[in-house]
């Protein structure tokens, strides 16, 4: 690969992290070509459609579909033969029954793009894997590819967040790739330059390092949400406001207030099985006691649900056997429509287990959360889900329920019953106007 000649793009995998960085790349100014395996996603993201929420997303793509910037395809061969770096960001989700990252679809994509490819190009991994998988995948490539054809490989890990995908691809605060060969990095300065031309740290490293960052990463976000979490268990049973705790140590800028929101915790695609499999990695690698600690940040983050169950219960006086609860929000968090591992869904499916005749609503979430529960009672407004209920659950902070009143509710519930499960809103105003209101994080003594 020569630098100042990249023109051709591939995404291979057209998720979340694919569908955005290929739009992107159209955006930066490149030909990009999006594959995928799955003809219908290839057709609907052709008609510029996206098969998830993603704020800016489908505009974007539109744009560059109509501008003839951005194409999708399920053919590999016009793809090697087409593109100078080539991503690859398909998922790692959890193993089916373990912990690991299941690699099954970063194999198969990196052994048939090195087999497909039959111009020089350079291969760039952007999916969170387990440290150790770019040298591995690099002797891959090296064994698949063709003859008398160069094909390398560099990890480029990605940090988006799902809400501000685009954003956060357009304009991200640091660069991290590991590659073997300068010639490799200097590709991805190419690739690159419009944010480098901004000052965008730029950090190059080795492999290990690259796949590292990323996990490392999701690793501290995830025990820092955990660490209030934890002391919200301290104020639970002793008294005082995690919010005030939270600010006050937030003031300190080598704390930082960011990720110390308390509540019903992390969920997501990203950090619980993150961090799930940077354990068992480091397991494998003879390290048991290294990350134990991220163990507990697990436990600590599954507790929080049991807690808004356990207020629940205490509230409806241990008895949700048809008793109206209203969850307000099933997705892992505002702005998405991402119901895995979702702390909300997780909480209305107990509910619902134990007899709770459970309103969920959730602006965007509905959809999702249904393929997977299809039991649960679902509505398609605030008012219908908060009517005649007995309880409501604030699960996702959501712009429109962040704005509710006591005055919005009282002509429609049965009882003047709350859980603030993300700590959003005031207790004094709720409290003021008559309602037995709970939150993370503070002792509810009143039943
Ligand atoms: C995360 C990382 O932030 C991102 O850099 C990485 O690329 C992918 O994983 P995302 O999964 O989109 O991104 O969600 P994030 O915004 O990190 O939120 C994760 C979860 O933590 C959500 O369920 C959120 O509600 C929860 N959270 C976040 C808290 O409970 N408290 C907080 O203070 C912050």
């Amino acid at each position: 690969m020569m630098r100042g000649v990249i023109e051709n793009i591939s995404v291979i995998g057209t998720g979340y992290l694919g569908a955005t960085h290929a739009a992107c790349m159209a955006e930066l100014g490149y030909n990009v070509l999006g594959v995928d395996i799955d003809p219908e996603k290839i057709d609907s993201l052709s008609r510029g459609e996206l098969p998830f929420h993603e704020p800016g997303l489908p505009e974007l793509i539109r744009k560059h579909v109509d501008s003839g910037r951005l194409r999708f395809t399920t053919d590999l061969e016009e793809v090697g033969a087409w593109g100078d770096v080539h991503f690859i960001a398909v998922g790692t989700p959890q193993q089916a029954g373990g912990t690991g990252a299941d690699m099954t679809f970063v194999n198969a994509a990196t052994r048939s793009l090195a087999r497909a490819i039959s111009k020089d190009a350079l291969i760039v991994g952007k999916s969170t894997v387990p440290v150790g998988t770019a040298r591995r995948l690099a002797a891959l490539v090296e064994e698949e590819s063709a003859e008398g054809v160069r094909v390398s490989l560099a990890w480029n890990p990605e940090f988006l967040r799902e809400g501000f995908a685009v954003e956060d691809t357009l304009r991200p605060d640091r660069l991290v790739v590991g590659t073997a060969d300068e010639a490799d990095e200097a590709v991805l300065r190419d690739v690159y330059s419009e944010a480098l031309g901004r000052d965008t740290p730029w950090i190059a490293t080795d492999f290990e390092t690259a796949e590292l960052v990323k996990v490392a990463a999701n690793a501290f976000l995830a025990t820092k949400i955990s660490f209030i979490n934890a002391f919200s268990e301290v104020t639970e049973a002793v008294g005082g406001n995690i919010t005030t705790l939270a600010d006050a140590i937030g003031h300190d800028t080598r704390i930082g207030r960011k990720f110390l929101n308390a509540g019903v915790g992390f969920g997501g695609g990203c950090l619980p099985k993150d961090i799930r499999a940077l354990q068992t990695r480091v397991g494998e690698l003879g390290l048991d006691h290294t990350m134990r600690f991220l163990d507990e940040m697990d436990q600590i983050n599954l507790r929080r649900r049991d807690r808004v169950v356990n207020l629940a219960e205490q509230i409806l006086d241990s008895d949700l056997a048809g008793k109206r609860i209203a969850v307000l929000g099933v997705t892992f968090k505002p702005l998405s429509d991402d119901v895995r591992d979702s702390p909300g869904l997780d909480v209305a499916v107990r509910l619902f287990s134990s007899g709770a005749d459970v309103a969920v609503y959730d602006p965007e979430g509905n959809r999702n959360a249904a393929k997977r529960f299809p039991r649960l009672g679902y509505v398609d407004s605030l008012t219908e889900a908060v009517t005649d209920a007995d309880l409501v659950v604030l699960t996702t902070e959501w712009n429109e329920f962040k704005a509710l009143t006591p005055a919005d509710l009282e002509p429609l519930v049965a009882q003047k019953q709350f859980i603030d499960a993300r700590n959003v809103l005031s207790a004094s105003q709720w409290e003021g106007s008559g309602w037995r209101f709970a939150q993370l994080g503070r002792i509810f003594t009143d039943a």
